[in-house]
Formats: C-alpha cells, structure tokens, sequence
C-alpha cells in the first residue's frame, strides 16, 4: 500500500509517499519533498496565517508531482491519500485537506485524516534507530509540549503539558527580542554556542513543582529584563551569553521532566519529537542523562524533525496497519484547528 502524506498545519507544505510493508513493520519512505515559508514569514517576525494558505496552495500540486516522479510512480499507484486534519492553522489545514480529499476522490481512493503531533511523535520509526513501544514521549515544537506514555499506535496518555508557551515559542520570541531571524530556534542555538550558559541567570519555570507540567511565558519576560539591562547598544558577546542562557533554562526544564516521567512510568525509553527535537544542546543533555540511567533516547532524521508530509503518511500507513484507521471514502472532512492526541 503506498501512502501520500500531505502536511499544511503551518508554514511548511510538505509531500511525501510512504509504503506500507503490513501489520508489525515499518512503513518504508519512498520519497519526500518540502518547502518552507520561512523566507516569506520572516519580514512579518511571525506567520501570517493568510499569507501561509495561499501559499500552501502554490505550492502543493507542484511538490506532489515532484515526490511522485522520486519515487517512480504514477498517481494510480497511490492507494491512500493522508492529510493533516490538526491542530494548525485553520486556513492552512484547509488547503491540506481540500487537495487531499479532491485527489482521493478524482483517484477514486480513500483518504484519511491524520493528527500533526501524532505524525511527529511516530517519525523515529523512520530512523536508523526505530523505537519499539511502550515509551515516553516528549514532544516538543512550535505549538506544544508534552509529555506522553505511548503504549502502541493510537494509544495515548498524556502526562503534562505546557500550561502557557510552548519551548519553540520560547525559543522564538526569544530569538525575537535578541534581533533573530524567524524561525528563531535554529538561529539562537548557533548563537548561544559563542555564549557561556551562566553569563546571566534565568527562572527554570515549574522545575521543582510536583508535576509534569511546564511553563515558558515567564522565561521570556526574563529575557526581555535581562537584554534591557545590557543597555542600548549590548554587545555580540552578551547577546551570545543570553542565547546561551536561555537555550539552556529551556533545555534544563525539559531534561528534568523528561527524567521525572521516566521515573514516573518505569519506562527505559525515550523517544523526542518536535521541532525543537532537533535543538543540538538538548540531545546533548538528553544523551548524557539517559546514558547514566541505562535509558534509551531515539529522535527523528534532523530533517524530519521539523513539520514534513513523510510523518503524516508513516502516520496514516501506521493507523491503518494497526487495524486503527477506516480510510474515509464518503469525501466530507472538515479540519481540527484545535485537537487533543488523546482524543485521536
Ligand atoms: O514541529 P515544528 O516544525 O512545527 C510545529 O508543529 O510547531 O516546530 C517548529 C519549532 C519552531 O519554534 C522552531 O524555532 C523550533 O521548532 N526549532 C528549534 C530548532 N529547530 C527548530 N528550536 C531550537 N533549536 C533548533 N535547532
Ligand atoms: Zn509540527
């Protein structure tokens, strides 16, 4: 069974076909392609979701047929189409599933909506390293953070969750206000590796407390404190010091939570997913503290770590390999801006 994924949650329209080898196997990735609107959003500081829909819209046929021709294939190859049904960008799932779903029909196959973080939480099947079940999960991207038990495909529990900004939106706002590019992740980690992590002290928000949650809103109005008390024109080397700093309260918050859960659960397996995944000083700490604990870490490919449509095929390949999916032939869908995993 070969798989088209079509992913449009934000701002990055991504394709990709995967091939399902059957029940108790990893789905094989054919090919994928992608193209981020990073360039066209920066100039905003932000996404503008309008400008990301219509965007998604010039960008989705060409991406498909480009993904097709790497795998050597023809559309009547295509058996399912998946797309992303939420959470995202209203808008932009829209363009995602209204393509999908017209594809499917015109095909005369079925589609079937997928969940974003429930295609990122199974993307390190796709690894050279692949988990096996149960695990922890710690999801970490631009909208979320959580922790999740996962128990099998489709079987999700959710541990904690950020009560306020997720650690991408951390990351950014506070690449923002250092005069970083968007998105601002990637650039203040190469920043922060000039900077010396104890320059300026920054709260670790919810470290101590006594559950699973998280909270970054706080960190960022530190942030802001300590850049203004570097005066009107700081220097590269403070600007790098406070990259630093705040790459590693976020860091250290999300190491020690990870950790708590693992404790918590009894599971010896970690599994980080998420855009902020692919942060550098996190799988360096991840890797140094689970190594102590005999706990295994496994992540996503780098270049799946961010948004792409292979998470939301293997993801739809999966649901229907585990017996969990019903691939909707009735051509009515609607999008799920908002959507919790538990629920899918
Ligand atoms: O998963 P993702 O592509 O989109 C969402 O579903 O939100 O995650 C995007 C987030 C952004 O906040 C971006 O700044 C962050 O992931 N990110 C990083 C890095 N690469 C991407 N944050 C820290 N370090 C990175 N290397
Ligand atoms: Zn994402």
């Amino acid at each position: 069974m070969n798989v088209l994924g079509i992913e449009s949650s934000c701002d990055e329209t991504g394709v990709a076909v995967v091939q399902s080898l059957g029940a108790g196997r990893v789905p094989r990735l054919l090919a994928h392609a992608l193209h981020s609107q990073a360039d066209m959003h920066e100039a905003f500081g932000g996404v503008v979701p309008e400008l990301a829909s219509r965007d998604h819209i010039r960008r989705i046929v060409p991406l498909c047929e480009t993904v097709l021709a790497q795998a050597g294939l023809a559309r009547q190859d295509i058996d399912l189409v998946a797309y992303t049904r939420g959470p995202g960008l209203a808008g932009a799932l829209l363009v995602g599933a209204g393509f999908a779903v017209a594809l499917a029909a015109a095909l005369g196959k079925p589609a079937l909506a997928v969940h974003h973080l429930e295609g990122h939480l199974l993307t390190p099947f796709l690894s050279a390293d692949p988990p096996e079940f149960p695990f922890l999960a710690l999801l970490v991207s631009g909208g979320h953070t959580q922790l999740m038990r996962v128990d099998g495909v489709g079987r999700y529990t959710l541990l904690g969750e950020t009560i306020d900004d997720a650690a991408g939106e951390a990351f950014d706002k506070s690449a923002k206000l250092l005069g970083l590019g968007y998105p601002g992740g990637p650039a203040l980690s190469r920043l922060a590796t000039q900077g010396a992590e104890d320059a300026v002290a920054l709260p670790r928000p919810l470290l101590h407390a006594d559950n699973l949650d998280f909270s970054f809103a706080g960190l960022k109005t530190a942030v802001a404190t300590a850049f203004r008390r570097f005066g009107p024109s700081p220097s590269g080397q403070q600007r790098a010091d406070l990259a630093a700093a705040t790459q590693a309260a976020i860091v250290d918050v999300l190491v020690a939570k990870s950790l708590k859960a693992l404790k918590q659960t009894g599971l010896t397996r970690l599994v980080v997913a998420g855009g902020v995944g692919a942060n550098r000083r996190l799988r360096e700490r991840l890797d140094e503290a689970c190594a102590r604990r005999r706990i295994r870490v496994h992540y996503p490919e780098l270049e799946l770590c961010t948004d792409n449509g292979a998470m939301i095929a293997l993801a739809a390949a999966m649901r229907v390999d585990a017996g969990l999916a019903a691939p909707d032939a009735a051509r009515s869908f609607d999008v799920a801006p908002r959507w919790p995993l538990a629920e899918v």
